[in-house]
């Protein structure tokens, strides 16, 4: 297998890389997968953090994911994204890692969930549920259609590891 191209990821901490963020997932999920670009930037996008994956040392953008609240103890993962010519280098697991982290931290410091666990929820694709499944997220409900495309309810009880 060729080498994994070395990279970080960052919070999207300014305008510049919020939109760094927008054009990856306009190029997937417009310009490669069809979805309306209307409804690609959405009301959670004020309201979210972006994680964005960049080379090094280019800093040229590859992929993103983002977080939001979904309901009290629950948060929500979406906009999974890694540019095509950069997948199967384990960059989408790296991306659903770090949300995890930073939901971990999150839930630790600020609502008192230590040695308990979250939800996650996620609206997948039907061809990526397998990819979810990896992490332990499982369906929950019927498949429902979303800006124009099946997709599945999964939830991923996470747990909070108490501080050390
Ligand atoms: C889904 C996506 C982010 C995965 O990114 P990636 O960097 O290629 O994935 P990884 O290299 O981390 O893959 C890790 C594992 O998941 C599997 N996998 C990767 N993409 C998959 C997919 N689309 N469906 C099912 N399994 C997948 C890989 O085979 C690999 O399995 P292994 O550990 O057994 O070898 C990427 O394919 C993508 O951007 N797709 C288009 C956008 C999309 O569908 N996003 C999800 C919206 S719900």
């Amino acid at each position: 297998m060729i080498e994994q191209p070395a990279h970080e990821i960052i919070i999207a901490s300014n305008e510049e890389e919020i939109q760094q963020c927008y054009k990856v997932r306009i190029d997937v999920f417009t310009h490669e997968q069809g979805f309306p670009i209307e409804t690609e930037i959405d009301h959670l996008d004020p309201v979210s953090i972006h994680f964005l994956l960049r080379l090094k040392p280019s800093l040229i953008p590859i992929g993103v994911i983002r977080c939001s609240q979904y309901g009290p103890g629950t948060y929500k993962l979406s906009r999974l994204a890694v540019l095509k010519e950069y997948r199967r280098f384990k960059f989408g697991v790296e991306l659903v890692q770090t949300l995890h982290n930073w939901i971990q931290a999150d839930a630790n410091q600020g609502q008192g969930q230590a040695g308990g666990s979250v939800k996650v929820v996620c609206h997948s694709q039907i061809p990526v549920k397998s990819f979810y499944a990896k992490f332990g997220y499982i369906p929950e409900g019927e498949e429902f259609d979303e800006d124009g495309d099946p997709h599945q309810k999964l939830i991923l009880e996470l747990p909070i590891p108490l501080q050390s």
